[in-house]
């Protein structure tokens, strides 16, 4: 029998965004498109050092660090276009810039501004991605592939980080209506949605280290182990990929079957 290799070139020759890029899951994200064959991979973060090493790492001829901050259409604009220029088309858009509620943000004690400061960048800047990248890619042919960042956040209710919720519930939605409106050019549009990362993200929010998060959360998995940034990445890799090519308007729980812990166990009956 011939030995089956694995296929690691999922992306091969494609030019790849990754918003968010510089750290935890978008980090590992461009790493996996990197390792998958990608023609050029651009971090766009407004971590700067981080972003720059991070190229540096993959070398300059394949990954590029670009400032952006996702608030501002002008730079996601000239973000696309800055790309298109480098590498001559875009096929692959990773929305995953994202930042958790700053504060309890219950309802009852709804600081507004800071609702507005997070939906500019879990919304308005997905939305001002997506549709930049979209646009170019219209405008190339490209049948390309656009991934958003949600969260299981989005099918939970929480006594806090209501305006993250919101946030996770509007990118689900945003993503059904692209997919739909953008399925006639043949792109395709997709969420990932990953259960708890022990990402700086989420460290910080939560004052824990990394093994004391994946401890907390270890025993809360259906599934063996502990998730990591690089299960999210894998299925970001498979929803850019040809694996996926009928799949649109998805929403992809990345999670070990976290989200089952509420499940009713009828052992008692017989
Ligand atoms: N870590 C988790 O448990 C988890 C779970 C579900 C969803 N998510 C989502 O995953 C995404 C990535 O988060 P992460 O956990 O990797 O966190 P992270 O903090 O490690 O990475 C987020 C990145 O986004 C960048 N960023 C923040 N604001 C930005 C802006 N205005 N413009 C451009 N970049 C900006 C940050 O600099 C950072 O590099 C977020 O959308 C988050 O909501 C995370």
């Amino acid at each position: 029998m011939a030995n089956a290799k694995p296929c690691k070139n999922k992306v091969q020759d494609k030019v790849a965004i990754v918003t968010g890029g510089a750290s935890g899951i978008g980090e590992a994200t461009v790493l996996a498109f990197a390792e998958n064959g990608a023609r050029g991979v651009v971090i766009a973060d407004i971590q700067d050092e981080k972003g720059h090493k991070l190229a540096e790492s993959i070398g300059a001829n394949r990954s590029t660090y670009i400032h952006c901050d996702v608030t501002d259409e002008n730079q996601v604009k000239s973000l696309v276009e800055s790309t298109v220029q480098l590498y001559g088309q875009l096929d692959i858009i990773f929305c995953n810039a994202g930042v958790m509620s700053f504060g309890k943000q219950t309802v009852l004690d709804f600081d507004l501004d800071s609702h507005d400061k997070l939906f500019a960048i879990n919304v308005r800047g997905v939305a001002a991605c997506l549709k930049h990248a979209a646009r170019a890619m219209v405008e190339g042919g490209v049948k390309g592939n656009i991934i958003c960042t949600a969260s299981t956040a989005a099918s939970v209710v929480r006594d806090m980080h209501t305006d993250y919720i919101m946030s996770k519930c509007g990118v689900i939605a945003l993503m059904k209506c692209a997919s739909y409106q953008l399925s006639g050019q043949g792109i395709r549009v997709n969420c990932v949605s990953p259960g708890t990362v022990a990402t700086p993200l989420v460290c910080e929010k939560i004052g824990m280290g990394v093994e004391e998060v994946e401890k907390l959360f270890e025993p809360h998995y259906c599934l063996e182990g502990v998730l990591k940034a690089k299960h999210v990445a894998d299925a970001v890799v498979f929803l850019a990929s040809e694996d996926s090519e009928f799949v649109t308007g998805q929403n992809v729980v990345v999670d070990g079957g976290y989200h089952f812990h509420g499940i009713i166990k009828y052992d008692h009956v017989e």
